[in-house]
């Protein structure tokens, strides 16, 4: 595809699939009494704040990739940014990278208290693994499944174990080894997750080699994207992020500026993307995926 129009392309998919999975989003939290009104608010602050939506694209995309209906993807899709909203909430906290900017907003803390802000974090972890199991529009089988892939790419073997090492970073240098250990944890799980829910919700699990692909696509974008994140926090600005930059200095973090100039990074990010490309290239319908990498690869927010 020619380079002039991966951009606009994949502009074009993240904004309709961040629609589809924000009019789903955008139903829950809306208690009626049955919950906490405060506790309804902060989630809905917080999942409502606007954010990329690379995820739930995904897995939409994925489905979409390989041929089933991406509505049927959609409770999988918002589960995953459920979750990844949660892990973002609980990121900022003053015990963790104690930031007070998110998604263009003040982050939860700061709006709504410690306390609510670790509860709408709870809440919102916990409510998505129902959302998930709920999605009549897949076989019982797959539900469960999305549910256990879910627990694996988010809990003490994914998204947090990548925490803890983040948070052992800031005290003791990391290898190259365990920082990449660190990035498919932290941030590869749930990239990863999204896609493989994307794959299932169209009928594509286990040893498939649909699975397969999305997985091995999944993992080269998901290095990528913290990549990028790590060279955006030293040469962005807060107005363009949305969220506080120059954190990761400021907390002495280990990321890939650890080891590498940003334009040795940046060319590790293009590597990595193009062997993501040609996992997916040979299915039918792959530019949009192409186009999604490519463009994510080389984003400035
Ligand atoms: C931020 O994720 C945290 C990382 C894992 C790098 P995103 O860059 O996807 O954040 P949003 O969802 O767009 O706000
Ligand atoms: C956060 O990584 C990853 C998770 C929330 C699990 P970062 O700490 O680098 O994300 P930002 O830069 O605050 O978005
Ligand atoms: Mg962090
Ligand atoms: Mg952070
Ligand atoms: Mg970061």
């Amino acid at each position: 595809m020619e380079n002039t129009n991966y951009e606009a392309l994949a502009k074009a998919i993240l904004s309709e699939d961040a629609a589809a999975v924000v009019s789903l989003l955008d139903t829950l939290y809306r208690g009626g009494g049955r919950c906490d009104a405060v506790l309804d608010e902060a989630c809905r602050y917080s999942l409502l704040a606007g954010g990329k939506r690379v995820r739930p694209a995904l897995t939409l995309e994925f489905c979409r990739l390989f041929g089933g209906d991406p509505q049927n993807a959609l409770p999988f899709a918002a589960a995953v940014e459920i979750i990844h909203t949660f892990s973002l909430i609980h990121d900022d906290l003053p015990c963790m990278d104690d930031d007070d900017l998110r998604r263009g907003r003040p982050t939860s803390h700061k709006v709504f208290g410690e306390a609510y802000a670790l509860l709408a974090g709870d809440a919102l972890a916990l409510d998505a693994f129902g959302l998930a199991a709920s999605n009549t529009a897949v076989s019982p089988e797959a539900r469960v499944e999305a549910v256990r892939l879910l627990s694996l790419a988010s809990g003490s073997a994914g998204m947090v174990r990548g925490q803890i090492v983040d948070m052992f970073g800031e005290r003791n240098a990391l290898t190259y080894e365990e920082l990449l250990f660190l990035h498919a944890h932290k941030t590869g799980a749930l990239i990863r997750v999204a896609a493989q829910l994307g794959a299932l919700a169209a009928g594509r699990g286990g040893e498939s080699p649909e699975m397969a692909a999305a997985v091995g696509y999944a993992e080269r974008i998901g290095l990528a994207f913290q990549v990028i994140d790590d060279i955006l926090d030293v040469t962005s600005t807060p107005e363009a992020m949305g969220k506080s930059v120059g954190g990761d200095a400021d907390h002495h973090k280990n990321t890939f500026l650890t080891f590498s100039s940003v334009s040795e990074a940046e060319a590790f990010a293009a590597g990595l993307t193009e062997e993501a490309v040609s996992l997916i290239a040979p299915f039918d319908g792959s530019e949009r995926l192409i186009a999604l990498a490519r463009y994510l690869a080389v984003r400035r927010v």
